[in-house]
């Protein structure tokens, strides 16, 4: 039987007995030797496409023994990046670049060149870092409705992206149920749509993750999710909007359930956080999901998606003080001296919290609210066109990231097909989908146009040719269908390999 075949294989309840004989069994000679010629030709394809460079660009495995010239190191970075610039530039691109019009790069860019030698570590050297990161988190914190949180003291820090300020949160919620409710076997009870930051927070910091399944909407089950807390729940996770299919979960009903148990609730904001409050404002039905809710305890916020700033910040908020002092490390009896940090790193760029803050305030409400309403636009635009597709099928009622599949045709060779036409489109499972987070280079002219075009092609030659060799398809074919996780996670795990392979 080869790992193909194995998609056909319906474990059921042995699952997690399969999956440990595996790990056991992978490590013989004759069973390591077999999955290798298995995962040889995948290897290939996952190669060819990380490792784009191997055979017309010279490697570096070692130091020059001489410094080379700033021009000729200089043009080899930009020699690579003119490679790689025009499929985000020209909209091909879901999510990645929020915004990238040039005038915007080149001011951050000036602003990271002013600040690049600062580190908030030092705040006694750049207290300037310091002022401009309680900023951010006021200004993020007022658009998410710290004002009307009577009862509440808004706070929170900046990180360095979505997935940090997630296992900020988690990470204090553990420590503050230890401390306050005496719990010691910590659960967060999550939907299965949650961003896998949540499965990464679980698994660093020793909490069990409750996965619970969505409704036929995608958006989290509120029955199943109150049916799934128990005792030892520390928080409860709600997202708006959710990273697969870009909906919102019902965050005033889930929050309520962790706020009667006096328990932790998280909104996970990262993709949404910088458009749902503008969408309101514009007009749109959209449900309240932040402080404004009582049971609201924490959020994250990401300002290097819709905020605009440069990829390495986001925003990480608590509802009081006290949560937030769960978070901060701090040291008294080390010989290096007495030792403090609010995040998990210790010394940190300075200067991306100086272009994050000038972003901001480049940006101001009426940018956000004209950004929002240009994305919004052309999410209604693909959506229609989608919905147009008779073989495509949307998945839930999403905004602007906008997720679709199909029930006749193999979703990912239309996704290979679209790569093909220079589309880098997210590939999902369960179901098995695709998304494309719309951002303001989709906003361009042309672009949505274009991407239907491209998208009616890709169903018609899918349609003409079921079962075309190579891409990507197959490798998520199987992700959707090996029954055993440890077979797609070893595959993972060889592809992190061979992205530092030089
Ligand atoms: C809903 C959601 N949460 C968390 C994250 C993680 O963010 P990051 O990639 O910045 O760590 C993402 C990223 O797309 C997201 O969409």
């Amino acid at each position: 039987m080869d790992i193909k075949e194995l998609a056909n294989v319906r474990l059921g309840p042995l699952e997690p007995l399969v999956a440990r004989i595996y790990r056991y069994a992978k490590r013989l000679p004759i069973v390591k030797e077999r999955l290798e010629a298995e995962y040889a030709p995948i290897m290939q394809e996952l190669r060819k496409s990380a490792k784009p460079y191997a055979d017309d660009v010279e490697r570096h495995a070692a130091l020059p023994a001489e410094g080379k010239p700033h021009a000729g190191i200089l043009e080899e970075i930009r020699e690579l990046e003119r490679r790689e610039t025009a499929r985000w530039r020209d909209g091909y691109v879901s999510g990645a670049v929020y915004h990238g019009d040039p005038e915007h790069i080149a001011f951050l860019n000036q602003a990271y060149a002013i600040t690049s030698q600062t580190n908030p570590l030092h705040s006694d050297l750049w207290p300037s870092i310091a002022k401009y990161e309680a900023e951010i988190v006021s200004m993020t914190a007022n658009m998410l409705g710290s004002q009307q949180a009577k009862d509440a003291q808004v706070c929170g820090a900046v990180s360095s992206g979505g997935t940090e300020s997630i296992m900020l949160a988690m990470r204090s919620y553990r420590d503050w149920a230890r401390e306050t409710k005496g719990i010691t076997s910590p659960e967060l009870v999550v939907p299965t749509t949650a961003h896998a930051a949540f499965d990464k927070s679980a698994q660093y910091f020793g909490i069990k993750l409750v996965k619970v399944p969505v409704g036929p909407d995608f958006r989290a089950d509120v029955v199943a999710m109150k049916k799934a807390i128990n005792r030892h729940t520390i928080c409860v996770v709600g997202s708006a909007i959710s990273f697969p299919h870009g909906v919102i979960d019902p965050i005033e009903e889930l929050s309520e359930l962790a706020r009667k148990r006096g328990i932790g609730f998280h909104t996970d904001a990262c993709l949404g956080g910088f458009i749902l409050p503008w969408a309101e404002k514009l007009g749109y039905d959209i449900p309240a999901f932040d402080f404004r809710l009582p049971g609201v305890t924490s959020m994250s916020v990401d300002t290097h998606k819709y905020g605009y700033a440069a990829k390495g910040t986001s925003v990480v908020l608590y509802r009081n003080y006290d949560l937030r002092h769960y978070q901060y490390y701090k040291v008294a009896d080390w010989p290096g001296g007495l030792y403090f940090s609010p995040t998990f790193a210790g010394s940190r760029p300075g200067a991306l919290s100086a272009v994050c803050w000038a972003a901001m305030m480049s940006m101001g409400e009426r940018g956000y609210i004209e950004a929002t309403r240009d994305i919004l636009e052309t999410g209604a635009t693909i959506r229609e066109g989608i919905r147009a597709i008779p073989e495509l099928k949307l998945l839930g009622d999403p905004l602007w990231v906008i997720a679709f599949g199909s029930d006749e045709l193999d979703i990912y060779r239309i996704m290979d097909f679209m790569t093909k036409r220079s589309w880098n489109l997210n590939g999902l499972h369960k179901p098995p989908s695709v998304h494309l987070a719309v951002t303001l280079r989709h906003t361009k002219n042309g672009v949505a146009d274009r991407f239907l075009e491209d998208l009616r092609a890709a169903v018609e030659h899918t349609k003409g040719h079921p079962t075309e060799e190579g891409g990507m398809a197959p490798v998520y074919g199987m992700a959707n269908t090996v029954p055993i996780q440890g077979v797609v996670t070893d595959l993972l795990e060889r592809y992190l390999d061979v992205l530092y392979e030089v």
